[in-house]
Formats: C-alpha cells, structure tokens, sequence
C-alpha cells in the first residue's frame, strides 16, 4: 500500500478524494498496488466526512511521515503552495499538483529540485483540466518540430462568452453562475482578466518549445470590456470570440507568446469549442494540426488527470519520468508588437466618405464590415497582416476618426 497526502480539501481536492475512493479497486489494478490518503491538510475540519480523522491544519505533519511518499498539491495560489511542494521533493516526496499559478511561476525550479532528487514532478491538470494534454504533447507528438500551441484554456470565460453568445445574459450573471458551478477561480479576476489562460499558456510554451516562459513574458488581455456589438462583429467578421492563449515559434526559434480575445473563423478547429469545455490545438510539422478538447474546469474533470498523475507516480516511484524543460533564458520570449496581426478596428468619424478615403490610403484595399444596427458615424474594417506596432502607427496616423475599438483576428 502507498500512503499519499492531499494539500487542500477544496474543489479539486475533495475531487481527488473522492475520486480514489469511488475507483479505488480500478486504480490499485493500473497503479499496481493500492493508494490510501493517509493525510489531508486543510485549515478546515470536516467532522461529517468518513475519513474525517485524516485532517490535519500542521504540515509538519504529513513532512515528517516517511511513509508519505507522495504529496498531491490542491490548495492554488503561490504561497504556501511553493513552500510545501518545494519541501516535499527536498524531502524525497513525489509531487503531483493541480496548480497552474505555481507551475508557470516556479516550474523549472521545481522540475530541476525533481530531477536532482530523482523523484517526479507532475502537473497535467494544471492545462486543461480533465484533458490529456500536457503527456501527449511532450511524448506523443515528440517526433514532431511544433510551431504552434494555441487553445481556449479558461473554462469560466468560456463558459461565460458562450452564455452572453447564445442566451444574451449579461457578463455579471454568466461570472455568478460559472461561480456557482464551481469553475471559477477564488478570486474570478483571474479569469475573467486572462492571467488564468496566461499561466496556462506558459506551462504548454515551456514544455513545446523547452524553456521555460514567465508569466510577465506573455502580452495577456482579458474579456472585461468585450461588448455585445464585438460578438456581433465577430459574427459579421464570419466568426466567433474566444478567449485565446498562442505560442508560436518563428524561424529563429524565439517566441511569441500572448493571451487576447480573438475573432476564430467559424472553420477553424477552436472555434465550435462552447460551454466550459477547453481545447488546446497543436500544430506539428510532421503531425499537422491535432486538437484536444475536454472539460477544461470542475471538480471530477481536474480530479482525474491528478489521479492519473498520482497512479503513474505510484508506478515510477523509483525512476524519473521524462517531463521536463530548461530554465528561463531571457529575450527568448519576443515583444508580441513584432509579432504579424491582423486586426478588426472600428472607427467613429466625422464623415463615412472621408474616412473611407483615408482607410483606401493608410491600409489599400480592406475588407469592411458592417452591422445592421450599428452606432451612427461608425466604420469597421479588416486590417491587412503586418507587425502589430505597424499597425499602431498607422491607426495614430488617422486624423478626424477615433479608435473605437480593436480586435485580432487569428
Ligand atoms: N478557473 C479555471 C477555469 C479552472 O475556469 O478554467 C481550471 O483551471
């Protein structure tokens, strides 16, 4: 039998307990031996739950118990989470975590203090909730030169563009009932502002491209201030929103790397991806494009890549897996101005015709856009594909017309 301990009884924790014990029979067969929790740390007592006499609020507890070979990480944010985990390996403790704020923080610290201490180090609910992800991409597609990761990676915001889409709601119900459901983060900022997508995107651009990617690395924008008319542009455009986190890698093998509300084309292979589901698209040069979709967030769909996490530890408890990337090198991430964009922008100006005159010599032919019922004095075009600071410079050079607003399409 192999003693493990949970840190954090929260959603996903009390999934991986849950978890374990409904499919223990099953789990004990694929792990080769039978998993008990024999420590539960939460601040919280849970007096009513079977195995209410595993709790404890002291560490120490589960740091000092040798028979504790594992330790599964559920608790979220940096502190104490790094502290604990950090302690755990330092202790000759295997980690599983959940937390995608600490892997794209502390990742390549942690997969080294892993690799020196030969034990392992695994996190594939941290992308993707219940999608198997982050193995496929690192073993699967390891034949393949990969030039491109992208994906709908917040589960809440896509949850929550998909009710404003489809059932008109407004953005404050669609955030409590995504709340609700349990699919957003503590503190829903996260979501709904795109750090939670970014974290995400740094882990998949770390372990496509080998070296790891800071968060502070990553141009990240949110769903905030997306309105009804962009929805309806988007569909005017001939596509839908979706909040977007893309890694590309250039010819000189640097980055680019960013997080924003994009216009998908309605053929494109993210773009029919709804509700709270995730998809995550992978472009190899031998492969092509292969996509991966799921529940993205909820308590049994995280529970299950952590337990699948927790079974292949209990499996190599003496010999290391093979996940890993280098550190950070700095530069290697672009600034995503340099990066190719095409953009949809909306202007207010004085005079349609003389706007138009304007767009023809600032941009040549475009493609404009229209709504039925859209704000007077407006117009709205499709820029053509260039850096992205070349575009800025050209839209500070309209004179008589003001920016409304500005999307990318992908
Ligand atoms: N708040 C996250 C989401 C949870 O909505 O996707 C899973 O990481």
């Amino acid at each position: 039998m192999i003693s493990i301990a949970i840190l954090g009884h929260g959603v996903v924790g009390s999934g991986v307990a849950e978890v374990l014990d409904h499919n223990a029979k099953g789990i004990a067969a694929k792990a080769g031996d039978s998993i008990r929790v024999k420590r539960i740390l939460d601040l919280r007592s849970f007096p009513d739950l079977p195995y209410a006499d595993t709790f404890t609020t002291d560490f120490n507890d589960i740091l000092e118990d040798d028979e504790i070979r594992i330790v599964v990480e559920t608790m979220g944010g940096l502190h104490p989470a790094y502290d604990f985990v950090k302690a755990s390996l330092l202790a000759g403790k295997s980690v599983v975590t959940s937390n995608k704020e600490l892997v794209a923080a502390k990742g390549d610290e942690l997969l080294a203090i892993a690799k020196e201490n030969n034990l392992n180090f695994l996190f594939e609910a941290s992308v993707g909730g219940g999608i198997p992800i982050l193995r496929p991409l690192d073993q699967c597609l390891a034949a393949n030169e990969v030039f491109e990761v992208a994906g709908i990676l917040n589960g809440t915001t896509n949850f929550m563009l998909t009710k404003m889409i489809r059932e008109g709601m407004s953005f404050d119900s669609a955030l409590a009932l995504a709340q609700k459901l349990g699919y957003a983060e503590r503190d829903p900022s996260a979501d709904v502002e795109g750090h939670d997508a970014c974290r995400k995107i740094c882990i998949l651009a770390s372990l496509a491209f080998g070296k790891h990617v800071y968060p502070n690395e990553v141009h990240t924008e949110g769903i905030t201030d997306l309105t009804e008319e962009d929805v309806k542009y988007a569909a005017a455009c001939g596509g839908v929103i979706k909040l977007v986190g893309r890694a590309t890698r250039v010819e000189d093998g640097h980055l680019f790397c960013q997080v924003s509300p994009m216009i998908l084309p309605k053929d494109n292979l993210l773009a029919d991806v709804n509700d709270v589901f995730n998809a995550v698209m992978v472009r190899g040069d031998s492969v092509g494009d292969v996509v991966f979709v799921g529940r993205g967030a909820g308590k049994l769909p995280t529970a299950s890549a952590v337990v699948a996490d927790v079974i292949d530890e209990v499996k190599h408890l003496h010999a290391r897996k093979y996940l890993f990337w280098e550190g950070n090198e700095p530069g290697h991430v672009r600034d995503h101005r340099l990066a190719p964009a095409r953009l949809l922008l909306r202007f207010a100006c004085e005079e349609d015709a003389k706007a138009l005159v304007q767009i023809g010599q600032v941009f040549g032919d475009v493609r404009m856009i229209s709504i039925p019922d859209a704000p007077n004095n407006e117009v709205a075009f499709i820029s053509p594909s260039m850096p992205e600071y070349l575009l800025e410079e050209k839209i500070a050079s309209f004179t008589g017309m003001t920016l409304v607003r500005r999307l990318r399409m992908y």
